[in-house]
């Protein structure tokens, strides 16, 4: 048997496969995340492990843990978790959606190299610009930086004692040399640190340790390695089998996330599309991000009293986008604006507007921003021929509609049970104890397929249109 743990923004997510791959168990624990300030998302790395611990005990309570071999991690990436030399937790983790750090992120985007070698923009959630606004504005505690761990790397130390990372949430930091999967020591330097401060790196199928015998004691398992793991995204693309190249998904999980895979490393990195290292070898992957896609819903849902799947169950069949307009920018953007000052819209409100209608308007928003990120994949050359939805929101049957429209792309929909980074990092744990390739990496059964909806193409199309208008009309608003 094989374990993944998926560390996600709102929950670590446990899952447990045997050789076939079937899902034998589940469990989650809720996570939250702090704003103390506007542009920031900050989360208690402490509290990542008690959520690890109540997940680990469901499953053990589900299943006979004596028979787990191997262990997957995946989680949200880019968090700085700072460390002093006794690996004790300097500060709450700066997260992937936090902005603060945006001057930081634009002067060390003005460096050439950055660029160069990492074929990324700088963006303000990656790690590199957080370790400069805490050298900025905390220097006492950037004084004790003896380590920088990505969030599920944090639980692996915790797993197996040691400070190791993988390549596709590496590929996040804006420190590797993403074309030869290795830290770059010039971009480290720019930021005030060596490789001393970096975890030693593998593959994300390979083993990065075992688990601590205080740990396979107190849950009745024997020897298991932890395999490197993934970033969500990578991970969830693992899971979802997308692994070559025309092979992509859409997750409409807290963030948007539009990933395809690539055999080459292709970077564009003007075009905010982020190019990053596959959580397999020789394999690398293109994706662009919207900061707040479930969380915009979400948001909304708050603002509205009342939950997500209330909203969006009783919309009906698709309509064409009304005159209303709604931007996501709830914390800034990413693909394709790299803007962290803009801030969400409603834009064109009357007086018909109900809750419905500003809910269709929530879920339109957040298509066209996928939209945004598809038009500067493909821009780079990359070719889409079909959709995986993966992650809460493709639950809304409106909401997959309303992308695969847009998109004109068919969205397939795995059958019930969770495909996402918590079976990727359970496959990867399975490859990295059997030695098993990528062989393993098959799409899951498909539940259904979405179709785009031909007669409403041209409206969204249009709508898509006004939607591109809407932002630099409003961006000098923030
Ligand atoms: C990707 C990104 C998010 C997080 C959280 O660049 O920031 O998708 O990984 O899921």
């Amino acid at each position: 048997m094989y374990i993944g743990l998926d560390l996600g923004t709102s929950g670590v997510k446990g899952i447990v496969i045997d050789d076939t791959q079937t899902v034998l168990a589940e469990a989650t624990a809720p996570l939250t995340v702090q704003r103390p300030h506007d542009g920031w998302s900050e989360q208690d790395p402490a509290s990542w492990i008690t959520a690890t611990e109540a997940v680990l005990d469901s499953l053990a309570g589900q299943v006979d843990m004596g028979a787990v071999r191997g262990i997957g991690l995946s989680g949200h990436m880019h968090g700085a978790t700072l460390l002093d030399s006794a690996d004790q937790v300097l500060r709450p983790c700066i997260l992937w959606n936090d902005t603060r750090s945006a001057s930081e992120a634009a002067v060390l985007d003005d460096n050439p190299d950055f660029r160069r070698l990492t074929g990324n923009i700088v963006f303000p959630g990656f790690t590199a610009p957080k370790l400069a606004w805490v050298r900025n504005h905390e220097p006492e505690t950037f004084a004790q930086v003896a380590k920088v761990l990505l969030p599920k790397d944090y639980l692996r130390l915790w797993l197996t004692g040691e400070h190791v990372s993988e390549m596709s949430d590496a590929a996040g930091t804006a420190w590797l040399d993403v074309a030869n999967r290795d830290w770059s020591d010039d971009l480290l330097a720019a930021t005030g640190l060596d490789r001393d401060a970096m975890p030693r790196l593998v593959e994300g199928s390979a083993v990065s340790g075992k688990v601590r015998q205080a740990l396979t004691s107190r849950w009745g398992m024997g020897d298991v390695v932890v395999a490197g793991g993934g970033g969500d995204n990578a991970a969830s693309a693992v899971g979802v089998g997308i692994v070559k190249p025309g092979q992509a998904f859409v997750s409409l999980g807290t963030s948007g996330v539009l990933f395809a895979a690539s055999d080459a490393y292709q970077p564009d990195a003007a075009s905010a599309v982020h190019t990053f290292c596959h959580a397999l070898p020789d394999t690398w992957h293109q994706m662009g991000v919207i900061l707040a896609a479930a969380d915009a819903l979400n948001w909304w849902a708050g603002v509205a009293g009342e939950s997500s799947a209330a909203l969006t169950g009783g919309l009906g069949a698709l309509q064409a986008p009304g005159r209303a307009l709604f931007l996501p920018y709830l914390g800034g953007e990413r693909t394709p604006h790299n803007d962290a000052r803009v801030r969400a819209q409603f834009l064109h409100l009357d007086h018909a507007m109900d809750r419905a209608a500003m809910t269709r308007a929530v879920l339109e928003g957040v298509t066209h921003a996928f939209r945004d990120s598809f038009d500067a994949l493909t821009g780079t050359g990359t070719r889409i021929d079909r959709l995986i939805g993966v992650g809460g929101g493709s639950r809304s049957d409106y909401w997959v509609q309303a992308i695969a429209t847009s998109l004109g792309l068919p969205v397939d929909l795995p059958v019930a049970g969770d495909f996402g980074g918590a079976f990727g990092a359970a496959r990867l744990g399975l490859m990295a104890a059997t030695g098993a390739g990528v062989e393993v990496c098959n799409t899951p059964p498909i539940a259904g397929t979405v179709e785009p909806v031909a007669a409403l193409q041209d409206a969204f199309k249009d709508a898509h249109q006004r939607y591109r208008a809407a932002y630099p009309a409003v961006m000098s608003l923030a």
